[in-house]
């Protein structure tokens, strides 16, 4: 039962648009099915209320600039997962994470993934409306079960 809930988790994922492909794959390889995706350039009051969790940090005000400052492709994923972002700092990320490899600056990281399945529920009800999510079984999924 336990192991049942945990596949169906989710993951809230915003990317800037460079190396799309290569990080959706990434997900795909790994067994992440894509529910919900779209391109949108967020205000910064909607980046605000995404990084509400850290308005008294003294980075919160750079870090919604540059989440507003241009296109954004947000994804919802099931199942969950932080293991193939890496950590925070791109310099400290291992290789063959996404930051670890693609990213260089804590500030600038190309890829934002919500902390937790908690998380994931918020920043999905945020960024999109519920007729955007699609659920279905997967070819994997039919093949396995
Ligand atoms: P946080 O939620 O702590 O990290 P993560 O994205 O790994 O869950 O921070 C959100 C973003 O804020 C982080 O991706 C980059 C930025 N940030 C800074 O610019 N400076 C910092 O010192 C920290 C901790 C984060």
């Amino acid at each position: 039962e336990e192991a049942h809930a945990a596949e169906n988790e989710r993951t809230f994922i915003a990317i800037k648009p460079d190396r799309i492909a290569e990080i959706i794959s990434r997900f795909e390889r790994k067994g992440f099915k894509l529910v919900a995706i779209k391109i949108m350039v967020p205000s910064k009051e909607f980046a605000q209320k995404h990084y509400h969790d850290l308005k008294d940090r003294p980075f919160f005000n750079g870090l919604c600039g540059f989440l507003s400052s241009g296109p954004v492709i947000a994804m919802g994923f099931i199942k969950y997962g932080r293991k193939l972002i890496g950590a925070t700092d791109p310099q400290r990320s291992e290789p063959g994470t996404i930051r670890g490899d693609l990213a260089v600056v804590v500030g600038r990281n190309i890829i934002h993934g919500s902390d937790g399945p908690e998380t994931a529920k918020d920043e999905i009800n945020l960024w999109f409306k519920p007729q955007e999510l699609v659920n279905y079984r997967s070819n994997a999924e039919k093949w396995i079960y």
